[in-house]
């Protein structure tokens, strides 16, 4: 599937009038300069994907969660609270199809650690990321399932027993474990800043 540059330029030229066309060559050019997967030292593209669809759900869903509790009992909040349980739905699968699309592709290896215990801090903060992501997600269900709600699961509908005392702790669950995503997502964020500034190195590149 590698073409040379040069041939896709002149192709793209003899397609100029046909949108289509012009589209699937430039997206070409830009696989060949990206991998699809990873390797053992630089992310793919199907993993950059995860990264940002995921980033951005979440940097979506967060406010919207701390909207949604403060709003009046009416339809207009019936409509938020779905849209925070499909976008919430939506991140747990994603998070469990990144999740086993890791097992199957390399993790790229950090790069040379600027202070002992560097590598163990950012495997640390990947790994809690990822098991706050599935806390919220369940919880969040799990509050919705106790409190005698019908949870729509996209492939199918679920239903349990209510029990109203089990359904304040998977919301108390669910927001104690919000706070601890926001920790963890400023500390990323964070580390990024701190490699550029104070190491004059652009971890940013990894995952663009
Ligand atoms: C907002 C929610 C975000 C979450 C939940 C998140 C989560 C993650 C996770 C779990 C990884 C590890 C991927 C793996 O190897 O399995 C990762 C890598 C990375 N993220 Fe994020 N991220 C977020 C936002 C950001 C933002 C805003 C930036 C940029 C400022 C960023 C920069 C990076 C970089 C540079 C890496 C690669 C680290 C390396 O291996 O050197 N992330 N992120
Ligand atoms: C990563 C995904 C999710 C994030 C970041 C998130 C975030 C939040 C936040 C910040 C709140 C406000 C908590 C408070 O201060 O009281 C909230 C409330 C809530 N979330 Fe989520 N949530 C997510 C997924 C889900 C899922 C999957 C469900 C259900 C299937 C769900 C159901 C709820 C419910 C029912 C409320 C409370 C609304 C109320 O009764 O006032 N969330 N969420």
């Amino acid at each position: 599937m590698k073409y040379g540059v040069y041939h896709q330029v002149v192709q793209l030229g003899h397609s100029c009038f046909d949108n289509a066309d012009s589209f699937k060559i430039l997206f070409m050019i830009f696989l060949n300069r990206m991998n699809l997967t990873n390797n053992s030292t630089e992310y793919g593209f199907i993993s950059k994907t995860f990264h940002w669809l995921s980033a951005v759900a979440l940097i979506l869903q967060i406010p919207l969660g701390f909207y949604l509790v403060d709003l009046d009992f009416n339809e207009t909040r019936l409509t938020i609270e779905s849209i925070h349980v499909v976008v919430g739905l939506s991140i747990f699968y994603l998070t469990i199809l990144r999740l086993i699309y890791k097992i199957f592709n390399p993790t790229p290896s950090l790069g040379n650690s600027v202070f002992p215990g560097q590598k163990l801090i950012a495997t640390m903060n990947h790994v809690l990321l990822y098991l706050t992501i599935l806390t919220i997600t369940i919880s969040g269900a799990f509050k919705k399932l106790f409190n005698g709600e019908i949870l729509d699961l996209f492939f199918f509908n679920l239903e349990i027993k209510d029990n109203f005392e089990l359904a304040e702790i998977f919301y108390d669950i669910h927001i104690i474990s919000n706070y601890c995503l926001i920790a963890l997502i400023s500390l990323h964020i964070l580390a990024v800043i701190a490699h550029k500034v104070l190491f004059k190195e652009n971890l940013l590149k990894r995952i663009l």
